[in-house]
């Protein structure tokens, strides 16, 4: 921008205690605000092209206060998440790629995604609402795995940039049709990330019908808080605010049982090493090929945020808290991953390598009367906000 139009634009808005430019030019945008407390900004380029020639964006979220999150349009993916240690340095703590054909071939980790219509499994592709049986494709036999064959991780979202007081965000929507992946209603859906000033990332999702359906939204990001491609998380120590999950079955179906974590490898309710109980002979661990559970969030409100998640990662004093309201989180310990994929700073990624934290209503929902539902009917709004704060320990 001509520097005296962006003094004269600074002027007009720094009155309003906010600084904030815009520019956009032929294929780039560049936009900041900025306050007494740092500069943020956003930025976009393009991440690359689908083989239709739809155009892959990528949108660059800065705090000023050294964090910097990388999103792309393709599938809402959060692509890198630059967080500082304890001494300022920083790193890339979530898994992915360095390219967009990567995320288009290698779809199976569903690294960083938005995931949608229905996250995780329903059993068999099936379920039954207002009297009607729906099939929904088979894509992790013999169930229906997050939304099906295309899910929303792998369409191209709408994106918007969004300024806040001190934030930097985008608005990224999705208009899937009737009958998409067997289910019922046009769904319209609208996420935002936004990164704050305190170095949280808050997703908030938002949905609504034309038919009555089912919803259940979440982010597949993978952590590992010592940088991406550093080795395993089993070292991270993990502290979960819940004292019951849900057992499943040899396909990873919930049995319907709340259980009581207590007594076994599933009590994270006091800060323990993923590691330590992994290899344990216990039925649920061999199901998973590890931890790959829905675990039954403490409560004290139906709907309000509260602390689901802590992880904290010694040498690099970095802390992940996930804040949800949502009544549940998979907790997956990333053992699909076999050393076939090569992540974003060109190491390859084994089993272990990351784990994902999925805050999400139970799995197979829509076939357990005894679970939250995940119901959504013409005229109600599916609303819910999820936030990745990041701190260090001392
Ligand atoms: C979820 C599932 C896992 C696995 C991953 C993606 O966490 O529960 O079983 O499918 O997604 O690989």
């Amino acid at each position: 921008m001509h520097p005296l139009l962006k003094s004269r634009a600074a002027a007009v808005l720094g009155r309003l205690g906010v600084v904030a430019l815009l520019v956009v030019t032929a294929g780039t945008l560049h936009a900041s605000a900025s306050s007494a407390k740092g500069a943020a900004r956003i930025d976009r380029d393009v991440f690359g092209h689908l083989a239709d020639g739809t155009t892959v964006y990528r949108y660059t979220l800065t705090n000023g206060h050294g964090m910097r999150v990388r999103i792309i349009t393709y599938g809402g993916i959060i692509q890198t998440v630059e967080v500082p240690d304890r001494r300022g340095h920083p790193a890339n703590v979530t898994l992915g790629f360095d390219n967009l054909d990567d995320y288009v071939a290698n779809n199976s980790p569903y690294f960083g995604a938005l995931i949608g219509r229905y996250g995780n499994r329903i059993a068999n592709g099936r379920f039954t609402l207002d009297g009607v049986t729906y099939q929904l494709p088979i894509n992790n036999d013999p169930n229906s795995l997050h939304g099906g064959t295309v899910g929303f991780d792998k369409h191209v979202w709408d994106a918007t940039p969004v300024h806040g007081r001190d934030t930097v965000g985008v608005k990224l929507r999705l208009v899937s049709p009737d009958g998409d992946q067997g289910y019922p209603g046009t769904l319209t859906a609208e996420v935002t990330y936004t990164l704050t000033a305190s170095n949280g990332i808050r997703i908030d999702y938002r949905a609504t019908t034309d038919k009555a359906t089912v919803v259940n939204l979440t982010n597949h990001a993978y952590w590992n808080l010592a940088g991406e491609g550093t080795g395993d998380i089993n070292d991270h120590l993990l502290y979960l605010n819940a004292k019951r999950y849900t057992p499943v079955d040899s396909t990873l179906i919930p049995t319907g049982a709340i259980d009581p974590v207590a007594g076994t490898p599933f009590d994270f309710t006091k800060p323990t090493a993923i590691g330590k109980r992994i290899r344990e002979s216990h039925q649920q661990l061999i199901f998973g090929h590890g931890y790959d559970h829905n675990f039954v969030l403490n409560r004290k409100t139906a709907h309000k945020l509260e602390l689901a998640a802590r992880v904290t990662e010694a040498r690099s004093g970095r802390v992940l808290s996930i804040y949800t309201e949502e009544p549940g989180i998979q907790f997956y310990s990333g053992n699909f991953l076999d050393a076939t994929l090569v992540g974003t700073s060109g190491k390859m990624y084994r089993q272990g390598d990351g784990f994902a934290l999925e805050t999400q209503h139970f799995p197979d929902s829509p076939n357990h009367p005894n679970f939250p539902s995940t119901v959504l009917r013409p005229g109600q709004v599916y609303q819910t906000t999820t936030i990745y704060q990041f701190s260090t320990t001392h």
